[in-house]
């Protein structure tokens, strides 16, 4: 059932640059225009301004610029399938959210939204640094039901959707370092962390997980990221919508997905991938275990694994580990 704000909300976007009527919403939700005026001190309440002209009515002047989850609801309304968004002010993991509402039963599709995060976590048990106050988490909860062997692009083609969708949104050109890091100007700004549970010889659950430094300013992070992380905002110079992000990035990821299950990615992925991808030519040097391999970036294979060209040339190929990038060829 949609709440009265949430129709409130629709119906002003619908119509915006125009004013709604108070009668006119009153009429659509049945309610006296007290009854409507009480709603709108309620989204008031969590960070909406409105123009209200007497014979004229209601127009949003200003949307919040916090995680709003009515409105991003309300921008993914044009989509048609109403999705199941769980939004919390502060997890520990999104990540772990899900988990936990799986084992909760949650049907699936989900996504878990999160202002802020205390334990956030990235790959090799990293923390994954997550203030409140502008900056995206989230997790996307599938059932695939695919082999496990199918999955080896599936970050890496999420990542390749995501930096083609940055690119649209705010004009500007994001690359990508394999297999789950996205970068701008040799900073990064956000990650992916994609975790899964297999059943005998299928993924039973899959979360895939996404950090974006959207409008925190990356100069009040931890000193240790000083130099290496940055956020859209900075990169484009003014503040993003976060709102209007979030809801495009769950639209993509969801279309990215059901693209992914049906094959249907296969034609546009290596393109894609070669677009935003910042090692290829370059030379790097990949930590995997113990082992410490130098040489120049060649690619992904059909696999997403890296390959990486040593001093006799042949190419070696690595399904994980950490990339450095040495230096940018001129
Ligand atoms: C990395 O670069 O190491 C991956 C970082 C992934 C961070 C995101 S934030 C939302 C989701 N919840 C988590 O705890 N981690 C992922």
């Amino acid at each position: 059932m949609n709440s009265p704000e949430f129709i409130i909300l629709c119906e002003l976007l619908d119509h915006d640059p125009d004013f709604v009527s108070g009668t006119a919403l009153a009429r659509k939700l049945g309610m006296s225009r007290v009854g409507i005026w009480m709603h709108m001190e309620k989204l008031r309440a969590q960070g909406f301004e409105f123009e209200a002209l007497r014979n004229h009515g209601y127009r949003i002047r200003r949307p919040p610029a916090e995680l709003n989850p009515l409105l991003v609801q309300a921008y993914l309304k044009p989509r048609g399938q109403p999705l199941d968004l769980l939004w919390l002010p502060e997890t520990d993991s999104t990540n772990a959210e899900a988990e936990r509402q799986l084992a909760a039963a949650r049907p699936t599709p989900f996504v878990v939204l999160a202002r802020q995060q205390s334990l956030g976590r990235g790959r090799f048990g990293r923390v994954w640094h997550s203030p409140g106050h502008g900056n995206l988490y989230a997790s996307f909860v599938f059932r695939p039901r695919l082999e496990p062997g199918r999955m080896s692009t599936f970050t890496l083609w999420m990542g390749a959707s995501l930096c083609d969708l940055v690119a649209d949104f705010c004009r500007i050109q994001p690359g990508l370092k394999w297999p789950n890091d996205l970068y701008f100007g040799g900073c990064k700004f956000g990650g992916m962390l994609t975790e899964a549970r297999i059943d005998a010889d299928q993924i039973r659950d899959l979360v895939f997980g996404l950090g974006l430094n959207v409008n925190h300013p990356p100069d009040s992070l931890p000193s240790s990221l000083s130099g290496r992380a940055t956020s859209l905002a900075a990169c484009t110079g003014q503040p993003v919508d976060l709102n209007r992000l979030t809801a495009a990035i769950v639209g993509r990821v969801f279309t990215a997905y059901e693209q992914f299950v049906d094959g249907k990615h296969r034609d546009t992925f290596a393109d894609l991938w070669n677009r935003f991808d910042i090692l290829r030519g370059n030379a790097v040097t990949l930590i995997h275990g113990q082992q410490r391999v130098t040489g120049i970036a060649g690619g992904i294979d059909d696999e997403g694994c890296l390959l990486i060209r040593g001093e006799n040339g042949r190419p070696r190929r690595f399904s994980a580990g950490e990339v450095t990038l040495e230096r940018a060829s001129p």
